[in-house]
């Protein structure tokens, strides 16, 4: 059975070094007695070193990463990161997708350059505005084009996140979406997928929701909500608040 996965997104936050080594020293606290769910912080780049040396239970991951190496000033390689004992990387996040231009090829590259570094890549899909129930053509193709030409024996270290950008905590008015509708984007995920490369190698991807989870939904999303977990953002940057999601989690299954 898949372990679930949990992701701490700090994005840029916090604003000093020394705050991050005091969160990455709690969150070790609370995810150090918990079994079945892996639990991976995603810190600021210059941070990553520092908060490595405060976590032993929980893995190390990166926001981004670049898809190859030279002369490209602040751009960090996967292999770079991979030296350090990064271990997943979030890929085509929102926030990427909408300040930085990052598109579907450029994604795909990023994704085929991870995996090729021995890391898990994490690609973040999902709508801007909501629409209805069905889940729009739009997350399929950002699956689709995050996926290409990717070999199905890869499938396994991959993580999908669904998280509908109407639903991110710092999108004004946000609203977390409902299981049911993380349910029906799940499976419209695994059945993309599936017609990419068999339902086994879809199956073994791992699915995430994302958008102002909070000990409060937690529990419905990995229970109801088809999902293997979560990807975290304002939630992780509290203590009590992912100590809690991550119990939650860890008594779903
Ligand atoms: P949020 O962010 O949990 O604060 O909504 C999630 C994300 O953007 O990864």
């Amino acid at each position: 059975m898949k372990h679930f996965l949990l992701i701490a997104n700090w994005k840029s936050n916090p604003q000093s070094l020394e705050s991050a080594r005091v969160l990455a020293r709690s969150l070790e606290r609370e995810a150090k007695r918990i079994r079945g769910v892996d639990i991976v912080v995603a810190p600021p780049y210059p941070f990553l070193i520092p908060v490595q040396r405060e976590l032993r239970k929980i893995n190390l991951g990166a926001q981004d990463s670049f898809w190859t190496f030279g002369p490209y000033t602040g751009d960090v390689s996967p292999r770079q990161l991979s030296s350090l004992g990064v271990g997943y990387v979030i890929i085509g996040h929102s926030e990427r997708r909408i300040y930085h231009g990052e598109t579907d090829s450029l994604i795909n590259k990023k994704m085929k350059a991870v995996l090729e570094a021995g890391m898990s890549p994490v690609v973040c899909v999902g709508e801007r505005e909501r629409t209805g129930r069905d889940i729009p053509a739009l997350v399929g193709e950002q699956v689709r084009g995050a996926f290409r030409e990717i070999p199905s024996r890869f499938y396994a270290r991959i993580g999908v996140a669904y998280e509908p950008v109407w639903a991110i905590s710092t999108t004004p008015g946000a609203v977390p979406d409902t299981p049911e509708n993380s349910f029906r984007a799940s499976m419209y995920i695994r059945r993309v997928l599936a017609d990419a490369a068999g339902k086994k190698s879809a199956d073994s991807v791992r699915i995430l929701y994302g958008g102002s989870v909070s000990p409060l939904n937690i529990g419905s999303f990995v229970r109801d909500g088809g999902v293997d977990g979560a990807l975290v953002g304002g939630a992780s940057l509290d203590r009590k608040a992912f100590g809690e999601i991550i119990r939650i989690t860890s008594r779903a299954r």
